[in-house]
Order: structure tokens, then sequence, then C-alpha cells
């Protein structure tokens, strides 16, 4: 077997890109122009295609339909304010006068397209005022007749602050995401605090997670913690962040699965969002062991792209009190993969107190793995309880895709 250990260590890969703005006080009016295109914001698609072959355009081209009954195109807006917002439409037809509808949250505002007697005629359509809520808003204009619409050059909404919204801003299943597992292992009767791994593939503010529920025996208020915890870092996740919230939980003496509720909350563009996950304890009675070894197997990635996937976590359990000090040796060859860091201990301190659990992080460089498969073996020294010095170690199966 192959060892090899450094002292360098990598707690945490967090980047602060930004921060979203909330909503303030009451702004002035502004307009907001969408033209065509495909940034995955503001203009989110059309039923047809860009085109630019009409001059007098602005931007790259308009947006034409297919001239089949309800094609239309797709914005999606964030208004910071409720209150009336004025559409107005850049557009060319050639033809006699096409009947649309702007569709907001399922309702709709009919109006008319009049002919500008020419497709390189440009021409601005009447305004068409709707009441918006605060928030983000997701809006189709369709046509209503076999023909369409017309040719699409911009829209202009005008009105408090608006701006783009990303196009899936309304799908709730956005996000926020839990990395760490919904299933836990647990030493029954004991306290301890988990760590809720989060991700987010836009930037929200405001992230707490709280316990809303829990089966009998598992509580969340063991004396000096909270119930409800924000980021360990900030409250902000931006989308190459990697943060978690920690909660503390006690479980009940007897063996089995308990469960626990809980909700995860964040602001994202001026609107409140949640999560909901069930965490499930599965509550062991360890009969003589120090501490309980949770992971077996780990994966990782060849792609930097991915920063979860450079790092391995090693999950542990204290059973009773140790002090703990981790090796990390690669059984293979070495060329092909090893960690550019061995972590020598676990994340919060060396100690593991009974009911605790704590992670290491072994970080491995993406560009010395190969796809396939390897054993790591973690060495761990301790103290146990009684001061006695011991060694123990095991092996962690890891698959590198
Ligand atoms: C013509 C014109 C297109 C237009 C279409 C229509 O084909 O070149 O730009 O979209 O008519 O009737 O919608
Ligand atoms: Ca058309």
């Amino acid at each position: 077997m192959l060892k090899k250990s450094c002292a360098v260590v990598c707690i945490c890969l967090l980047s602060i890109l930004g921060l979203t703005a909330t909503a303030g006080a009451q702004s002035a009016s502004s307009t907001l122009r969408i033209e065509e295109g495909t940034t995955g914001a503001g203009f989110c698609g059309v039923d047809g295609w860009i085109h630019n072959n009409h001059a007098g355009f602005t931007g790259e081209g308009f947006a034409n339909t297919q001239n089949q009954l309800g094609n239309g195109i797709d914005y999606a807006i964030y208004v910071d304010e409720a209150g009336s917002y004025d559409f107005e439409f850049g557009y060319a037809l050639h033809g006699p006068e096409r009947s649309a509808e702007i569709l907001v949250a399922g309702v709709a505002h009919p109006f008319v397209f009049e002919g500008t007697g020419a497709w390189t005629n440009y021409q601005t359509s009447p305004i068409q005022t709707l009441q918006l809520p605060a928030g983000v808003h997701t809006l189709r204009l369709v046509g209503t007749g076999s023909q369409a619409l017309p040719n699409l050059d911009w829209v202009n909404i005008t009105g408090g602050s608006v701006t783009e919204a990303p196009c899936n801003a309304n799908s709730n299943a956005a996000t926020l995401e839990l990395l760490s597992p919904n299933s836990i292992d647990w030493v029954a009767g004991s306290t301890g605090w988990l760590n809720l791994t989060l991700t987010s593939d836009v930037t929200v503010s405001n992230v707490s997670a709280s316990v809303i529920d829990s089966s009998a025996g598992v509580s969340f208020d063991y004396p000096g913690s909270a119930d409800s915890s924000s980021l360990s870092q900030d409250s902000t996740l931006s989308p190459s962040e990697i943060d978690y919230s920690s909660i503390n939980f006690t479980t009940p003496s007897a063996e089995g699965i308990a469960t626990a509720t809980i909700q995860i909350n964040f602001e994202w563009l001026g609107v409140q969002h949640s999560v909901v996950e069930t965490l499930e304890f599965s509550n062991v009675n360890y009969e003589g062991e120090d501490f309980a070894i949770l992971t077996e197997s780990g994966e990782l990635t060849t792609s930097l792209d991915a920063p979860e996937g450079n790092w391995l976590e090693l999950n542990y359990l204290g059973l009773s009190p140790v002090n703990s000090h981790l090796e990390v040796s690669v059984d293979g060859p070495l060329d092909a993969y090893h960690p550019q860091g061995t972590y020598t201990g676990l994340h919060y301190d060396a100690h593991l107190h009974g009911g605790e659990r704590d992670v290491a992080r072994v970080w491995f460089d993406p560009a010395t793995l190969d796809a396939g498969s390897f054993t790591l073996t973690v060495s761990i020294e301790y103290v146990d309880a009684n001061g006695e010095a011991k060694t123990t170690s095991h092996d962690v199966v890891v698959l590198v895709s």
C-alpha cells in the first residue's frame, strides 16, 4: 500500500459572489426593454424563429412566430412593487390586423396589432396596462388567430422597478437543494448537531433552516441551542458556493427510526421560497465502540465545474469522547489519483463527544483523477475516553465519474 500525507488543510470551498437586492422603498418609474435573444432571462423563447431578413429592427432581429394558432413568445420579469405596468410592443405586420393576448398567471389580456403596411415598417403597439403584484412573473404574448403574431422586435415595460428575471423563475423546484442525505445514522438517546449541506443554482439570500415537525422522541431544543439556524458563513448562497446550516437534535433512547421535518427558507428576487425535507434518524445503540464510521463509499468527478465532486466527505459519529487524528492513504497507483491535501483532523476540532457527528474532508485535484474507482484507506489515530492511544483504519470505495 502506498501512503502519502501532507499538512495542507482545506476546510471549505467558498466563494461569495454577490448579494441579491431585496425590495426597498417605492422606486421611480423606469422602462425595461426586452429584445429577442436566448439569454435565459427576460426573453424566454418564441414558437418560431429569430429572423433578421426584414430591415428596420433594433437588436439582432425580430421574433417571428410560426403562423399557427396559439403560437407566441414567453418573457420573465421581476417587479419589486405591486402596481400598474405598461406594455408596448415594437412590431411589423404587412397584412391585416392580428389579434393577440398577454397571459399573466393564466389570465388573458386581449388586444389587436394593426397592420403596419410592410414587413420593414416597424411601429409601436398601443399601450396595454396590466396590474402586477410584486415578484417574479412569467408572461406569454400569444397570437389568437391562425397567423399567430406579427414580427415582434421588442417589448417595453414601464412602471416601478422592472428587471429581467431568469426564465425558470417561477419554478419552485428552483434553486435550493439539500446535498446531505435525508437518512442519518445517529446514536440512540443522544444529542448532537446535524449539518444540512445546501447548494443553489441562483444567488439566494436570507437562507435559514428550522424544524417544523418531528416524530415522537426527536427534539431539537436541547439546552443552549436554537431550533433554527442560518448558514455557517453568511445568509447568502451563490451558485458556486456550498454552505451548510447546523441544527441540533436529541434523539429517542429506543433504537429505530425517528423523523424530523425541516423547512429551509430563502429569498430569491424578493420572493420568499421554501423547501421542506424529511430527515430520518436511524437510532442505534452501539456497544463498546468509541465512534462509528458512517462513510463507506464516496463519489468524485474529474470535472472542475463540480466543486462538490472534488471533496470526499468522511463522516464519523462519536459514541464516547475521543480525540482523533486522521491520516488518509490511497490504495492504488499514486500517479493516477492522489489527494492533493491529506486532511489531518475533523472539521470542527479534533474531538468527538458522544452523539457528535463530524466530518473530515479530503480534497482531490480533479486533474489527477481517472474515471473508474479506487479504494481509499483512512487511518485514524485517536485517544479514547480513558486516555489510551488507539489506531484503527477503514476502507472507502470511491467512484470517479
Ligand atoms: C412572411 C414574412 C415573415 C412573416 C410571415 C407572417 O413570410 O417574410 O417575416 O413572419 O410572413 O405572415 O407571419
Ligand atoms: Ca410569422
